[in-house]
């Protein structure tokens, strides 16, 4: 199973969304969770090494070879986190994956953003956006859910802007975003073909 973290903007919130997967998948205990980071910055490879994730391994594959090669060659979930501007890795990622999770943030300016990785996704790949560092209760957050439900572009979860998921590697996960990103991932997992 994998499960590709993607947007073709960066700083949305692509690494913060893949450990939290990560985190949540490995808590489930049921299959071997790998971290791919196919991001040449190597954020998450650098965030991992600040503060390992229990029962999850980290594989460096910043290349369309190294990428495609390393989902193909795990048995357990692997979450995939994906550069924001090279498009060729991005497509790689996409093309062997069996959901694409697509991290935004609220606000219109967000929108042409995801549609174009939308774009990039194969007809029979489930996918859903999450709303990262949500503030709850805005417009614009209400007028982002109401704007993807019209489009019917699945939400898999929202995720409250939070200073201990902002906190990156230097402190522990937070409870809260574990549990919020517990959600996206039954979402994703939901899909998967027997
Ligand atoms: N739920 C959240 N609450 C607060 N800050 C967040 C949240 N999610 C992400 N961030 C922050 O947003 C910034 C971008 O996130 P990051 O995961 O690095 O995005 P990307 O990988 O897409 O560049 C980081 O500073 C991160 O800490
Ligand atoms: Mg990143």
């Amino acid at each position: 199973m994998n499960i590709v973290v993607t947007n073709v903007k960066g700083g949305v919130g692509k690494t913060t969304t893949t450990m939290y997967l990560a985190a949540a998948a490995a808590s489930r205990g049921r299959e071997a969770v790998l971290v791919i980071d196919a991001d040449r910055q190597a954020s998450s490879a650098e965030w991992f090494d600040a503060m390992p994730l229990d029962e999850v391994e980290l594989v460096e594959a910043p290349s369309e070879r190294t990428v495609t090669r390393a989902m193909g060659r795990h048995g357990g979930i692997a979450v995939v986190d994906t550069p924001p501007g090279d498009e060729r890795i991005v497509r790689a990622a996409i093309a062997a994956a069996d959901a694409v999770v697509i991290p935004t943030r609220a606000g219109g300016v967000e929108t042409s953003r995801v549609v174009a990785t939308l774009e990039m996704i194969p007809s029979a790949t489930p996918f859903g956006v999450v709303v990262c560092a949500a503030r709850l209760g805005t417009n614009d957050l209400t007028e982002t859910i109401q704007m993807w439900t019209a489009e019917k572009v699945p939400i898999w979860g929202v995720i409250p802007e939070r200073v201990a998921i902002a906190a990156g590697p230097e402190s522990r996960l937070s409870r809260e975003g574990l549990e919020a990103y517990h959600a996206v991932l039954r979402r994703a997992l939901r899909r998967r073909s027997a």
